[in-house]
């Protein structure tokens, strides 16, 4: 009777791990995407896979699905490991009803998310799937809702990162919405909430699907994906380095690994960093690699809104969140676009307990019609919010801008900045020298000799780090050879920071 059991044991596993059979694996591999299970064993230690509810099926007696039943329906969950620390994870089974989400499916992903949110551990979803299980109807679309709304409970509790790594459609593409990244590859993978079809129908545009929602339209045009990889392989592998960036929780503080770059490192090539003239652009990114450790930093949105720059570094060894104004693009403008990612990532690092690091070059807010009319005002005023609410410790560098209202915005003394930097190359004043002038003494210069006189009396008075700093409002002036240390000793300090909001 044991030996019984066992086999069945045995015949259920098996037929979970075949999922829709060899003929619907091959299809999958023929598309150029990994199966449900090779996903996962990608992204998780070897041999760290456990899995829950491998017999789990379907209930639904509509259409024949009565005799069509396979043991876990399509969703592989469970938890495992990504170099050695916990995380849970689900991976739809297109092979299975097209990765279609059945209403027992849903329970299997509440429940992992459930226990991601007990232990405080994050969660990794791995999408590819044709939606809603058509022949359910409401207890999918139920099932869909149960898990927006544990995607809600456990935002800021536990990192939830989604892959897309297949269709995702309709109501299914707000889980991943609410989660804190999104992952796509390229060519396999996309997202709308209604595809080319309705749209033709509708609006009678023609649009291919990967025009209207596939990896480069996300990464680059809408914002919705933060990273797109060119096969399964490369995101999986990405996603386990974004993974060791992440605290497990916000119970926890942010990892650490040891580091052989020592935190008083000197790097000379800064000082010649920044042109002398103020009108030249610079690679700000170039200033954060030689600021963390070991030159390595993974950037988040690299290809939206590239006039500002975010992502995860360490400083030794502990992750950082980095936010920096991007000079060679749009001159580091904020936009409603670089305002709105800046903001989601600040308020990422805040809710669990990533310190924020913000260099600063920003000539100010992008005028124009355009974004007043989309609303610059709100979207500009969510970066303020996020900087302004973050109680994690706060570091910021301003290299050269900081004019007006973007001033204020990027991490300033007055928004609770802990400790404020400025290089000598620093102007902070309402607008830049030439402007100022400009307005001040409107039309009643004429000679360019006595307005350049002008340009410069109005740099040495107001236009320099000094005039800040004797306000208290920068702590010190410091050379940008000095920055990696002077940024890693300051960290050190605010180690123990304590403040809450009322
Ligand atoms: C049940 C489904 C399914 C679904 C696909 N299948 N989608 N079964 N429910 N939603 C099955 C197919 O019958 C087929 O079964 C297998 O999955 C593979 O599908 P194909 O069509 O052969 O694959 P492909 O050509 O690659 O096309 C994939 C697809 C297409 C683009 C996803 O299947 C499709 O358009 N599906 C329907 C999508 C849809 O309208 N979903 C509802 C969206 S609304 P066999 O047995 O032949 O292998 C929604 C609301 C959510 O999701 C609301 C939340 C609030």
């Amino acid at each position: 009777m044991k030996t019984a059991i066992v086999e069945m044991l045995e015949q259920k596993r098996e037929g979970a791990r075949q999922g829709g059979g060899q003929k619907r694996i091959d299809a999958q591999h023929e598309k150029g995407k990994l199966t449900a299970r090779e996903r996962l064993e990608a992204l998780l230690d070897p041999d760290s896979f456990e899995e829950y509810d491998m017999f789990v099926e379907h209930r639904c007696t509509h259409f024949g699905m009565e005799e069509n039943k396979i043991p876990g329906d399509g969703c592989v969950t469970g938890h495992g490991t990504i170099n050695g620390r916990l995380v849970f994870v689900y991976s739809q089974d297109f092979t299975v009803f097209g990765g279609s989400l059945s209403e027992t499916n849903a329970k299997k992903i509440c429940k992992i998310l459930d226990m991601a949110m007990k232990v405080g551990a994050p969660v990794i979803g791995i999408n590819d799937s044709g939606g809603a299980r058509i022949q359910e109807g409401v207890d999918s679309l139920g099932g869909f809702a149960e898990i927006f709304q544990r995607n809600v409970l456990a935002s800021g509790v536990v990192p939830q990162i989604s892959l897309i790594m297949g269709p995702c459609a309709g109501g299914a593409v707000y889980s991943p919405a609410l989660t804190d990244f999104i992952i796509m590859v390229r060519g396999s993978s996309y997202m709308f909430v209604t595809g080319p079809d309705v749209v033709k129908t509708v609006t009678h545009e023609i649009v291919s699907q990967e025009d209207l929602g596939g990896a480069d339209t996300h990464t680059n045009k809408t914002g919705v994906a933060d990273l797109a990889y060119q096969n399964d392989i490369e995101a999986l592998l990405q996603t386990r380095r974004l993974f060791n960036f992440l605290p497990l929780s916000n119970r926890e503080g942010v990892p650490a690994r040891p580091t052989t770059d020592p935190a008083d490192r000197v790097e000379t090539s800064l000082n010649t960093l920044v042109p002398e003239n103020p009108n030249k652009p610079y690679d700000m990114r170039e200033l954060i690699e030689r600021v963390v450790d070991e030159n390595d930093f993974f950037e988040i949105q690299p290809s939206y809104a590239k006039n500002v720059i975010v992502g995860f570094g360490r400083m030794e060894g502990r992750s950082v969140g980095i936010v920096a104004n991007q000079p060679m693009i749009l001159a580091g403008c904020l936009d409603i676009d670089a305002s709105r990612k800046a903001a989601r990532f600040v308020r990422f690092c805040d809710a669990f307990n990533i310190p924020i690091i913000t260099f600063v070059d920003v000539p100010g807010f992008m005028p124009g019609t355009w974004q007043e009319h989309n609303g610059i005002i709100k979207h500009g005023a969510k970066l303020l919010y996020a900087y302004a609410e973050a109680t994690v410790p706060k570091i910021t560098v301003i290299t050269r801008k900081a004019y007006g209202g973007a001033y204020d915005v990027m991490s300033s003394k007055h928004l609770r900045g802990d400790i404020n930097y400025a290089w000598p190359s620093a102007e902070i004043a309402v607008m830049g020298a030439k402007g100022a002038v400009e307005i001040i003494f409107r039309g009643s210069l004429k000679d360019p000799e006595a307005v350049q006189q002008k340009v410069d009396e109005y740099r040495q008075k107001i236009a320099n780090p000094f005039v800040t700093a004797a306000r208290g409002y920068i702590d010190d002036v410091i050379r940008p050879q000095n920055t990696r240390w002077r940024i890693c000793r300051a960290l050190s300090v605010l180690r123990s920071k304590q403040l809450e909001n009322p």
